[in-house]
Order: C-alpha cells, then structure tokens, then sequence
C-alpha cells in the first residue's frame, strides 16, 4: 500500500486528491491547521472518526510556516509520495497580506522540501514530490502558456509561486531529488472556495434566484480565464508522480472566457438576466491585473496521456446545479426561522 502525504488536503483540490488516491487504494495522511472551529467540511465524505479501526485517511496536525512540525510528520507517516497543495490562494488577498503570502507559498514551500531533503537521505528509496505551481506565474505573458514561455509576476502571490516553482527545480537538480512542478490554470468545482469569481457568482445567482439575496458585487469583468474542473486536474497531479522522471507540466483546457462569459451562461442556467443584480465594487479590483490566460497542455497531454473531460459549459452547469440545491437548503431553513448569512460579499 502506498502512502502519500498532502499539505493543504482541506482546501478544493487537498479533498479531490484524497479521494482519488483512496480510490486507488493509497493511505493517505493530510496536514490541517489548527482552527477555532472545524475545517474539515471538504473531507466529511472520505472522513472517519480517528477511533474507528481501518480508515485509510489520517489527519496531523501542521503548518507550512513550521518546519519542525513538516519533519516530525514526514518522519512519522514515512510517504512514497508528498503533494505540497498548502497555500494562501487568494490572488487579491495577497496584496493585504503579501509578507504572509509569501511564508507560506514561498518559504512555506522551502521548509517542505528542506524537510523532503532530510527525509529522502535517510529513507533510502525516491520519494516522490509534487509542487502546486499556477498559471498565475505566467501574468502578464501573452498566451498561450506552455513550459517554455516566461514567468511575469503580477502579485505577491504569483511572485511567491514562481519562488516556490525555481526552489523546486533547484532542489530536483542540486540533490537528485523526484520534484515535479504542475502548472495548474484555473479549476473549479462545486468545492470552490466561495471568494474565487466563478463560485462567488453561482452562488450568489442560486440565492438570488430563491429570493435569498439581492446583489453581487463583483470587480473586473473582462479578464479572461482558463476554467478546468478540479477533479481532473488532481489525476494530473498524480500522474507526474508516476512518470519515470520528474519534470515540469502546463495542466490547462486550451480555452479562455471571460468573467461576463462565465456569468452569461451561470445566468442562463439560473434562468437569471445577470445584469439586473450585478453591481461594480471597486474593492475587487487589483493593484495589477492578469488579463488573459490560457494554456497549452500538449506536453502533459503527449507525455502523461492525461486530458480534461468537464468542459467549460459543464462545468458551469454543475456548478449552477449544486449551488441552486444549495440555495434550496438555505430557503429551507430560512423558512423554518434559522438566520441564513450571506458572507461572500465583503471579501475576495
Ligand atoms: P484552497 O482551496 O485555497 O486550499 C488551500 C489549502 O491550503 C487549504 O487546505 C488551507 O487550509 C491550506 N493552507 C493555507 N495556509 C496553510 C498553512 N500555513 N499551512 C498549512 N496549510 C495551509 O486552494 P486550492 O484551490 O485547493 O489550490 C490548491 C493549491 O493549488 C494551492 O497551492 C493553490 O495556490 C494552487 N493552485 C490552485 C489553482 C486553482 O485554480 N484552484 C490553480 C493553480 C494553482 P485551510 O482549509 O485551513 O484554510
Ligand atoms: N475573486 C474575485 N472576486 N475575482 C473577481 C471578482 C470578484 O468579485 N470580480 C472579478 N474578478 C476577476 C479577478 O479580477 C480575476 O481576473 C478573475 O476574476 C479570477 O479571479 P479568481 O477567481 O479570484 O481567481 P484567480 O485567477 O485570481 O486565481 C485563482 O487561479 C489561480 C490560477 O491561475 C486562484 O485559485 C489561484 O490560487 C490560482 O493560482
């Protein structure tokens, strides 16, 4: 049985990787956080209570911003694999919170393979490691994107990833190491976190369509995104990981929409005219914005036999769908006299 270790397992991709490699009979161990309050939610469906005996999926605590706790960890789970997925995602966040952004995208990234660095000497097999890269990195480079195109930061974020994506090739050249950068554009699902554009937008048009909310505020329509569907991007993940040699890949469609795009067809599933209930709040703009993404993924495609198989109008409908049922509960309990707040709007 292999074991294969994933920081970040509580976020979007952490709960479909989990899933997929439990799927394939993997023992899979997650770093959470330490919260207030429970942060599990994405796991609850592969999730088992630490008493019950047999359950492949095992939780530690952990941070990337703590290297002694990344070690103790490794130490103890002994992994074939690690997936270092840990980030402060938030492009627009992280120029409130750039220094912290970068500790733990940049730094937090370095700690881990520090930690790899030790482990893997002792181990006495290769183990495997996967670095989250994303087509942020590629910013204001004209697309498509492909491995061979220049990195142009525009955020603290992106800066701090394409740090963590040159640690990661040093180390794979220094020390030997089986370190493989994916280069990930946008993907989303119905486990999106709720302050990125396409599950703010679904969201709020589910509510709106219940009668639960009035408004979306958003900021700039007009960029344009590369949208994939999460669950296909984590089987590109894997299947780096078991290619005879490490290397770097561009995980993308190959189609680009723009944010009024993404809201036509979420309208139109919604059976909702968007311009109605949008509004422009300029708080959702950016210091410096990245207009326009798209990938060419030939080489993950040639290399790893991997393609995407949600397309864009799919994707945009599974969303929509989960949202409205979502929306559903919400009246539900609206009905019933439960106080149902909306929370997307101020943040992200
Ligand atoms: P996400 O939903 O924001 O999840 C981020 C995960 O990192 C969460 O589990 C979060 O824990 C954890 N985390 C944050 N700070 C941490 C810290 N200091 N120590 C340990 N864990 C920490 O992001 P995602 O969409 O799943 O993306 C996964 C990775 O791929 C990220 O590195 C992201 O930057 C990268 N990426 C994403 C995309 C995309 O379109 N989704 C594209 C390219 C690259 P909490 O649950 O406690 O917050
Ligand atoms: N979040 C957000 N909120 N974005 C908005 C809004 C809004 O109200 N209005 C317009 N946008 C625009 C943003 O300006 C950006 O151009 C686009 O929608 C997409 O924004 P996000 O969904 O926040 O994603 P992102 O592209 O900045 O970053 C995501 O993808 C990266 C891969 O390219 C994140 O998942 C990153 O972690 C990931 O690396």
């Amino acid at each position: 049985m292999k074991k294969a270790l994933i920081t970040g397992i509580t976020g979007q991709d952490g709960s479909f990787l989990a899933e997929f490699l439990l799927a394939r009979d993997y023992e899979v161990h997650g770093i959470v956080r330490r919260a207030s309050t429970f942060n599990t939610d994405r796991l609850d469906s592969i999730y088992a209570d630490p008493h019950e005996q047999g359950s492949s999926l095992h939780l530690h605590y952990g941070d990337v911003t703590d290297g002694a706790a990344l070690r103790h960890v490794i130490k103890k789970v002994q992994p074939d694999e690690i997936y270092n997925l840990a980030a402060q995602s938030h492009v627009r966040v992280s120029f409130d919170q750039a220094e912290y952004t970068a500790d733990v995208v940049a730094t937090g990234t370095l700690r881990l393979l520090e930690a790899l660095r030790d482990y893997a000497g002792s181990a006495g097999r290769r183990i495997r490691f996967y670095q989250a890269g994303s087509s942020e990195m590629y910013g204001a480079t004209k697309p498509p994107q492909n491995e061979t195109t220049p990195f142009y930061p525009r955020s603290p974020y992106a800066v701090s990833k394409v740090a963590a994506h040159w640690y990661a090739v040093n180390y794979r050249e220094a020390y030997k190491l089986f370190i493989c950068n994916g280069i990930l554009f946008n993907h989303e699902s119905e486990r999106r976190g709720e302050t990125f554009v396409t599950r703010k937008i679904t969201r709020a048009l589910g509510r709106i369509k219940l009668g639960l909310q009035k408004k979306l505020f958003l900021g700039n329509l007009d960029s344009r995104r590369d949208w994939g569907f999460a669950g296909d991007y984590v089987e590109a993940m894997w299947l780096m990981l078991q290619a005879p040699e490490p290397d770097d890949y561009v995980v993308s469609t190959g189609e680009s929409h723009s944010v009024r795009e993404f809201l036509n067809l979420a309208g139109e599933y919604c059976g909702l005219d968007w311009t109605q209930y949008v509004e422009t709040d300029p708080r959702y703009f950016r210091p410096t914005e990245v207009d326009y993404l798209m990938g060419d993924s030939s080489k993950a495609r040639r290399m790893l036999d991997w393609k995407p198989k949600v397309r864009f109008e799919d994707l945009v409908r599974l969303m929509v769908e989960h949202d409205i049922e979502l929306a559903q509960q919400e009246l539900t309990l609206a009905t019933a006299g439960h106080k149902v707040v909306v929370r997307g709007m101020a943040h992200g």
